[in-house]
């Protein structure tokens, strides 16, 4: 029964049938395995009987409760040593989740739980353990096409017969799970939940527009979110939430969560697949109606790994408001197989953790295939409606083609191929004379015509059955040259000319009968014969390789150089995943947008930091800052993208808002939200200062937001990321004149933890940590310095470097002010145009903190925290909220001291 099921069905019009199967959403494909009639289900979704593309036997099941059609049906396969694959088409460079699910429903009336292999092309994809008659299986696998189809194949059955129920494909349009491996790896999909949900239902399409399936928090299985914390509650929202873009979770997966009533979240949960590397991230949004006194901070716990726990979540800051989206994560981290996991609220925060939804996926390297893939794939699209030419896959992985043999390597190479028989007709395809591993070759009992090809390019080369064909021409003396030779079937052709007699001294099996003009050349005459014909022979055989070549490269192929094949490929694959990388990256703006939204580059807000900032202006009026790099800022497209998708992925209300980025043309564009009040400095020392200095209130609003902007670089994200450029031009105003840090990530992540070391010191003159230019030590603490600088800047009104400004021998405002500070004459560094209308305190605070900021070593200079904090007390005593009367008075005292004017101080007091 084996082969003739074999011969059944799959015919080339498959695919044509996959391409039109794409109504409801482009690139859904939903296939009912097993099924005879399309349907579509009460979510949707179109359900295509897999009838006329797959071979394999069907049966009906009936599994209590299960209603869905889908699950009546299933296709199984004998359990023998070949593999059974699904071949679907694809858009190359686009993201996919494919899903396959098994519902066992004893259809063999064996109770015998199979257990089989699944695999995507040549990767193992999974092992497929039925434990449950009952229980429908479900493996998902998220990845990135890199050629027009994908083959899904059942493979070596341990027990019972292999079987699938559904496949899925869904197509993503954008890069939500875009990562640095995917050229390498898929991601297998662990867990997927969805918190505080209403009920057990999975939330899938529609309201999942690419129908993932969010588990409910709530179902009940061994090990699934068990160990659950004390004063653990749901909570939900009607209330719309903003997820930024259709491929971050749905939002009725946002609309729900956990809190920890008691300041701690807590869980266990098995993940499989693991342990390994994985990609894991969590989604966020305030959903409580908070009352504004109260604030939501907390941090991931996760034991054993206390560095993973330094960044603090403070969701509506996070998130840009309450209803947004945040979502931190780990492109790669190493999860085990039970996993816990929590939340834990952070000291100064009043209310406890809150969760919406997670996903954790499991990084599965790729398996690139047998090196004679594309080879082997070109013979068979020459006999592309043979049953034997449907197997899919791989040739050699996970298991071969029936009709092939390959060695164990890694990447296999194909040691044999038996086409006995198979009715084959025109040349031996060209191509197989380049499988450089085949050690045996049966074509024998076809209709093959033409000559015999060079088989040189196989060396290994030990069996050659051709006999029973009808090829005509002359034994090539290349024959000869085959050193592992041992048998040759030549029998019953049309061959012509006499046999080399080196072949007939080689110890050799060599059938020539039944060819009626091939003829035993006489040793004396043959020699002679040899000589000439081998002159010719070569003449013959240099026009033969240049004819096939052209040939071969009108077909849009290579030449058949072996050599080079074998090298072309890979680098050619990698070459199109980098283009990959570059394309899918998040938010990709045309350069036609961006000129016309900058009416072709007209306005000119901004330069300096890497490059020109243009205003623009997009068609729905929104308003951007447009700055276009110079070219040697970012050596390549990959860095590049690296780095864009890297920015995309920051956001806190007080960091500029990244929006879109172009490549085109050479030019390298990165689009921010536009912001109305330019730049600190201008409102400083620039032209705006004589209409409206801003006053000390807004500076140190101003201040606070900058910090809380450059904290959440330094604290927020797991590689804590350093701005490196930190000045008054990188601190943007909008129109409240509130301040959003500009420029970061533009330079380098910091390596996790130690210190960076750099060759190039980069930065400004004026803000260049002093410790960093000597020892080229990058961390955290040169941002400090920065923000010190720029914090006398807001008491001075002082540009960081002049050469007038600070008096002789001094064109530095650290050193300048430091004098002063220190011999607590503040008055004589504060800025004359803020009218004495400050309170001389905070003013103190500020001066004394930016004083601890510019310490000469890192390590003496506080954290960013501790600064808010400081900027914060000054602020309240600003607002004469907390005044401590008693430091103000001898501030002032000090002040006096120091040869103030009295009236100053009179005015100040009445
Ligand atoms: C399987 O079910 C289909 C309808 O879903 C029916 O037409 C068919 O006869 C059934 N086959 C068997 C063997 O019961
Ligand atoms: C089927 O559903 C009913 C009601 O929902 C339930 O009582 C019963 O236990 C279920 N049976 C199985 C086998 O799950
Ligand atoms: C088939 O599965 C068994 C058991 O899981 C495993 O040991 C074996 O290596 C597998 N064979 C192949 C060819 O993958
Ligand atoms: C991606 O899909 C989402 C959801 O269907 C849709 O809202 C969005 O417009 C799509 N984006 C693109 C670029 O096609
Ligand atoms: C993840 O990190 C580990 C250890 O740093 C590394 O070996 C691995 O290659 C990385 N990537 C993946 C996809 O596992
Ligand atoms: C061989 O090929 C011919 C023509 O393509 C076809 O008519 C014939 O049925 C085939 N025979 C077999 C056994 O496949
Ligand atoms: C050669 O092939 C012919 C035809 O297949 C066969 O009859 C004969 O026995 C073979 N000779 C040898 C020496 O194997």
């Amino acid at each position: 029964m084996g082969t003739e099921f074999l011969l059944l069905f799959f015919s080339s019009s498959a695919f044509i049938l996959m391409d039109a199967i794409t109504a409801q959403m482009p690139g859904f494909i939903s296939l009912d395995c097993g099924g005879k009639k399309d349907f579509t289900d009460d979510l949707g979704l179109e359900w295509t009987a897999d009838d006329q593309l797959m071979y394999g036997e069907t049966t009906n099941i009936s599994v209590a409760n299960e209603t869905r059609k889908q699950y009546m049906t299933l296709r199984h396969f004998p359990a023998d040593t070949r593999k059974y694959c699904y071949t679907l088409s694809v858009t190359t460079r686009t993201r996919y989740l494919v899903r396959a699910s098994f519902l066992y429903g004893n259809f063999d009336n064996n109770n015998v739980y199979p257990e089989f292999d699944i695999s995507l092309g040549a990767t193992h994809w999974a092992t497929i353990v039925i434990s449950d008659a009952n229980t429908i299986e479900v493996q998902e696998l998220i990845f990135l096409a890199s050629d027009p189809t994908i083959s899904v194949c059942l493979s070596n059955a341990t027990t019972g017969q292999p079987f699938i129920s559904t496949l899925e494909l869904r197509q993503f349009n954008g890069s939500i799970y875009l990562t640095q491996y995917e050229s390498q790896f898929y991601l297998s999909v662990s867990a997927r939940i969805n918190f505080g949900a209403d009920s057990e239902a999975p939330v899938r399409y529609p309201d999942d527009p690419f129908d993932r399936i969010w588990e409910s928090d709530s179902i009940k299985k061994a090990n699934y979110l068990v160990d659950v914390a004390a004063g653990t509650k749901k909570v939900s929202t009607h209330m719309p939430i903003n997820v930024n873009n259709g491929e971050r979770p749905p939002q009725k997966v946002m609309q729900t969560a956990v809190v920890g009533r008691n300041g701690l979240l807590k869980y266990r949960i098995n993940l499989d697949g693991f342990p390994g590397f994985g990609w894991a991230f969590t989604y966020f949004a305030e959903i409580e109606d908070l009352d504004p006194h109260k604030t939501r901070k907390f941090r991931l716990v996760l034991p054993g790994m206390p560095e993973l726990s330094k960044p603090a979540v403070k969701i509506e800051e996070n998130a840009l408001g309450k209803y947004h989206l945040y979502e931190p994560g780990f492109y790669n981290i190493s999860l085990p197989f039970v996993l816990s996991f929590g939340f834990g609220k952070t000291s100064d925060s009043s209310m406890g953790p809150l969760l919406n939804a997670m996903e954790i996926n499991k990084y599965v390297k790729k398996n690139d295939g047998s090196l004679d893939g594309s080879v082997i794939a070109s013979v068979v699209s020459l006999y592309s409606s043979a049953d034997w030419a449907q197997e899919g896959g791989d040739p050699c992985l996970p298991v071969p083609w029936s009709w092939v043999l390959c060695n164990s390597d890694p990447q296999p190479r194909i040691t044999s191929i038996k086409l006995s028989g198979k009715n084959l007709t025109g040349n031996i395809p060209s191509d197989l004379t380049t499988l450089s591993g085949l050690v045996e070759l049966w074509l024998d009992g076809n209709s093959l015509t033409g000559p015999i090809p060079d088989f040189t390019g196989c060396k290994d080369l030990k069996i050659i059955h051709l006999e029973s064909n009808h090829l005509s021409g002359g034994l090539p003396s290349s024959l000869v040259d085959l050193p592992n030779l041992r048998e040759l079937y030549l029998q019953n052709n049309m061959l012509s000319g006499t046999v080399p007699s080196a072949l007939l001294g080689k110890d050799l099996v060599l059938n020539y009968t039944g060819n009626i003009y091939l003829r035993k050349g006489h040793s004396e005459g043959s020699r002679n014969k040899i000589i000439i014909g081998s002159s010719f022979g070569v003449a013959v055989l240099l026009i033969n390789i240049i004819a096939s070549c052209m040939l071969l490269q009108k077909g849009k192929k290579k030449c058949p150089n072996q050599g080079q094949l074998e090298h072309a490929m890979p680098a050619q694959r990698l070459v199109s995943s980098l283009t990959n990388a570059a394309t899918e990256a998040a938010h990709f703006v045309t350069l036609s947008e961006i000129k016309y939204a900058t009416r072709n580059f007209e306005k000119e807000v901004g330069s300096g930091g890497f490059g020109v900032v243009y205003y623009g202006k997009l068609k729905d009026g929104k308003e951007i800052a447009v700055k276009v790099l110079t070219s040697n800022s970012f050596q390549g497209k990959r860095e590049f993208s690296n780095e864009v998708t890297l920015l995309s992925r920051i956001h806190h209300r007080n960091l500029v808002q990244f929006l879109g980025y172009s490549q085109e043309e050479g030019k390298s564009i990165l689009v921010y939200e536009f912001m109305h009040n330019g730049t600190l400095k201008e409102h400083l020392y620039g032209p705006l200062t004589s209409e409206q200095s801003i006053s000390w209130i807004n500076r140190l609003e101003i201040a606070e937001d900058a910090a809380k902007g450059i904290e959440y670089l330094h604290t927020g994200c797991v590689l804590s990321i350093i701005h490196r450029d930190l000045k008054t031009s990188n601190i943007l105003l909008d129109k409240n004149l509130r301040a959003k840090v500009s420029d970061f990530g533009l330079s380098k992540l910091a390596v996790d933890g130690a210190s960076h070391v750099s060759s190039i010191v980069r930065g400004t003159v004026g803000y260049l940590d002093p410790e960093y230019y000597v020892s080229q030590q990058l961390t955290e603490k040169s941002d400090i310095y920065s923000f010190g600088v720029i914090l006398l800047e807001l008491i001075s009104g002082k540009e960081a470097i002049s050469n007038e400004s600070f008096g002789v021998n001094c064109r530095n405002i650290v050193q300048w002010a430091k004098l002063y500070i220190e011999s607590g004459d503040i008055q004589g560094i504060i800025d004359p145009s803020l009218h004495g209308d400050y309170n001389i305190q905070s003013m103190w605070k500020i001066a004394e903190k930016a004083l601890m900021c510019v310490q000469p070593h890192g390590s003496m200079r506080p954290s960013m925290s501790e600064v808010i904090k400081e900027i914060q007390d000054a602020i309240s005593v600003e607002r004469g909220e907390g005044a401590a009367m008693e430091v103000s008075i001898t501030c002032q005292l000090m002040s006096l001291l120091h040869g103030q004017p009295l009236d100053r101080i009179m005015g100040f007091n009445s």
